[in-house]
């Protein structure tokens, strides 16, 4: 049976990904998980762990399989529900690099070598340049494609590999007949994306040089608090939301708004007359608030390895049914001989 939205239509197919690489920032919480949890109501999610993807650039084994678990458990502890939405890791589902095989067929090499994230990864792993980095692109759109995903919420930074997935898609439908759903990239918009605390001007990222400008989900509350009181504000001493000429500021106002579920105008309400140092440490004890309950939740599922596994389980076998067939009817259009 279709499941429905609220307004009684079908329910749109969602589909998103994330690597398991080191441990995830309320960037990453503000800008996309929140709203994971928040999109299980309007659309029918497939959400993925991609563990495939991670290893294009070199992985310490160990670490790679606790930080899958530990997103795993992140996202149940912040409501992403496994019984509402198919939550899994890419590797349990075989179709994916079955799927990108013959999706390389019908993707150039020139497409790939033009590819602004190839280029920025091969200068930074000069090193390694493997084929995995090259084909990064063709696994992403087999991800999508394998589930008739209509809507892919991601970054800016993914957008390039989002058309290629459409240029795939259309390519493939063109050649054969309509067999893939042709995706709709839905990007955030400008505000939503939270800064480096240190140096507002950039991306708050997980794998930044300096880790005090970055907020870990997994921090301490002792860490939170240090971390905002030494962010950077500007010049005046109002808290006045104003991105041009106060991008300290305005970006702590943007963390402070998503954690503490107020309004710019409240905020700015709320600190008017207050210096910097005391909104700041506002700011560092609402989000420390805020995480501590996440936190002891992520924890306590990370203890409950029998249920993890479980929902694992469910989720790859449901996940292998969409996939599957997506698959087959792949294999059949291009000429496999299927038993
Ligand atoms: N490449 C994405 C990132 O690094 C993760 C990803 C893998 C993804 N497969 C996907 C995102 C499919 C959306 C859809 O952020």
């Amino acid at each position: 049976m279709e499941e429905v939205n609220a307004a009684g239509g079908a329910k749109k197919k969602l589909y998103s990904a994330v690597q398991p690489t080191n441990a995830l920032t309320i960037g990453n919480y503000i800008g996309a998980i929140k709203n994971m949890a928040a999109m299980q109501d309007e659309y029918e999610c497939v959400y993925a762990i991609a563990n495939m993807h991670a290893i294009t650039v070199r992985q310490v084994p160990a670490e790679l399989r606790r930080n899958t678990l530990s997103v795993l458990a992140l996202y149940v502890a912040c409501g992403i529900d496994p019984e509402r939405c198919t939550l899994y890791i890419q590797s349990h589902v075989p179709c994916h690099a079955e799927l990108a095989w013959v999706l390389n067929t019908f993707t150039y090499v020139g497409e790939m070598e033009r590819m602004t994230q190839f280029k920025d990864k091969s200068a930074k792993h000069a090193d390694n340049i493997n084929m995995g980095l090259m084909d990064y692109p063709v696994l992403m759109a087999a991800d999508i494609l394998l589930y008739n995903a209509e809507v892919v919420p991601v970054g800016v930074d993914q957008r390039q590999h989002l058309e290629i997935a459409r240029d795939i898609a259309v390519r493939f439908n063109n050649a054969y007949s309509p067999t893939f759903v042709v995706p709709e990239g839905v990007y955030p918009k400008v505000g939503a994306k939270i800064g480096d605390l240190l140096d507002p001007s950039k991306k708050m990222s997980k794998s930044s040089e300096n880790t005090n400008g970055t907020v870990f989900m997994n921090d301490g509350r002792d860490v939170i608090i240090k971390k905002f009181k030494r962010a950077v504000t500007d010049s005046g001493n109002e808290v006045r939301y104003d991105p041009e000429n106060k991008p300290g500021v305005s970006n702590l106002l943007s963390v402070y708004t998503a954690f503490s579920g107020k309004s710019i105008a409240e905020a700015e309400r709320e600190f008017a007359g207050c210096g910097y140092g005391q909104f700041k440490l506002a700011v560092g004890e609402t989000v420390a608030d805020a995480l501590a309950p996440v936190q002891s939740e992520q924890a306590r599922l990370l203890s409950d390895k029998e249920y993890l596994n479980g929902v694992l389980k469910d989720g790859a076998a449901r996940a292998y049914k969409t996939a599957s067939s997506t698959l087959s009817k792949v294999y059949r259009k291009i000429g496999f001989y299927q038993l």
